[in-house]
């Protein structure tokens, strides 16, 4: 019995998926709501799944609970149309034009205005801990700066980027965290605001990639309705996925000062090897999105998958699949550093594999490459301050990371 939502298994659900994997690469899993699931563990049939086009992406018809209409609920349906849940070949045009600005180009052009947001935050951290008072990096570093990341990608004016920023966290909160209505009014002024958005970029396009997509007249473009879901996907598949892997990294590194001591010395190599390490060892996304199998599928060693069966493809248990990475369920990141003569590890399953493979894999990549030097360099004294085992983690089976992350700026103040 798996129960996404016990706070123990959100902070560390890995010695039940390694008995998982020790039983076979997928199971059908007897969940505490009363269904069941298919979860796959091993890190070939993990790939295979998701390389499968058996697998549909496509949600069933009425799949969830059944929600009284309202604006709130008409927003999220029309902003859930995106392209991560859809088949080919729906998925292929969407894909291509999203993946073309995307292109590594655009993407490293936005270095210096990375660099620029993550050097504001850094201050702002700074001027908020006073008289040695614990702050909570994850609240003012880990969020805000996908966030704001994702605001540059999107070409959201920056006197509109605080309402951004609240809404987002507002409609990334459980129901039942914030007043009522405050969610529901969330998810409408987000739609509103896109679609004003998209009505400004036509009118007036910038220099964001996101314009790119709005003005791409390639195979006829995207529609407005299209753009919609698409702004929401950007923002959704990129903020909380990076903010876990900020903040993730930023424990690990505390915890394990070594690490950041030979990251500090040998920056060029090492900083990249710390943020492959985190996203094998630690995976933001704990599973993809869910898949349906549209027919029985055989996945070898005696798995035959139903039709019509949910499928869940854990990463986190594939990126420690002892078949393919030695001692997995260490911290390592020089398994991660180019070494001549010796065999390259097995790449990490984090980005997903096949036809969804992550669009912003390079963008996240190089967030957390310029972030993570910056943290350590501008905060010399940074320090935890609670213990690490155990700090809360975000319950569920999508996404994997600390809920809070409180630590010291100064080297006075004492660990609690
Ligand atoms: C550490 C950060 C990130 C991780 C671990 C991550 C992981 C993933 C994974 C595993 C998938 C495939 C999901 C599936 O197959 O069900 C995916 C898809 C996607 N990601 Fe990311 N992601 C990250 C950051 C980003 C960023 C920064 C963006 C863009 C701003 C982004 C945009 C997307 C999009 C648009 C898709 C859907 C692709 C498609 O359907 O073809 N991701 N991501």
């Amino acid at each position: 019995m798996l129960d996404p939502a016990d706070p123990a298994f959100a902070r560390d659900p890995y010695p039940f998926y390694a008995r998982l994997r020790a039983q076979g690469p997928a199971a059908c899993v007897p969940l505490a709501n009363g269904s069941s699931a298919w979860l796959v563990t091993g890190y070939e049939q993990a790939r295979a799944v998701l390389a499968d086009s058996r697998f549909s992406n496509v949600p069933p018809r009425g799949a969830g609970r059944p929600k009284a209409d309202s604006p709130a609920q008409r927003a999220r349906a029309r902003l859930g149309r995106h392209m991560l849940n859809t088949d080919a070949p729906d998925h292929t045009r969407l894909r291509r034009l999203t993946a073309a600005a995307f292109s590594p180009r655009r993407v490293n052009a936005l270095r210096p205005r990375i660099e620029v947001l993550v050097k504001e935050l850094l201050a702002e951290l700074g001027s908020r801990a006073v008289g040695g008072t614990p702050v909570d990096l994850v609240d003012g570093f880990a969020f805000p700066l996908p966030v704001l990341v994702i605001g540059e990608v999107l070409g959201v004016p920056e006197a509109d980027r605080a309402d951004l920023r609240a809404w987002t966290y507002r409609v990334g909160s459980p129901t039942d965290a914030l007043p009522a209505g405050a969610v529901d009014a969330a998810w409408v002024a987000l739609h509103d605001y896109f679609e004003q958005l998209i009505a400004d970029k036509r009118a007036r396009p910038g220099d964001d990639l996101f314009s790119d997509l709005v003005h791409d007249s390639a195979e006829g473009g995207l529609t407005d309705g299209e753009l919609l879901a698409m702004a929401f996907l950007l923002l959704f598949a990129g903020y909380e996925t990076t903010m876990n892997l900020l903040a993730s990294a930023s424990l690990l590194l505390l915890a394990h000062p070594a690490e950041r001591a030979a990251a500090e010395a040998d920056p060029s190599r090492r900083w990249p090897a710390v943020v492959e390490e985190t996203l094998r060892y630690a995976s933001p996304l704990e599973g993809t999105t869910w898949r349906r199998a549209t027919r029985q599928v055989d996945l070898g060693e005696g798995v035959h998958i139903p039709a019509g069966a949910s499928v869940l493809v854990v990463l986190a248990a594939a990126n420690r699949d002892p078949a393919f990475f030695d001692d997995p369920d260490t911290f390592h990141p020089a398994r991660y550093l180019p070494a001549p003569g010796r065999a390259r590890p097995a790449p990490h399953a984090a980005f997903g594999h096949g036809p969804h493979f992550c669009v912003g894999s390079g963008l996240a990549r190089l967030e957390a490459q310029i972030a993570l030097p910056l943290l350590f360099s501008h905060l010399p004294d940074l320090r935890l301050a609670a213990d690490p085992a155990r700090l809360p983690y975000r319950p569920g089976l999508l996404v994997r990371g600390p809920q809070t992350l409180p630590v010291h700026l100064d080297g006075n103040s004492t660990t609690r």
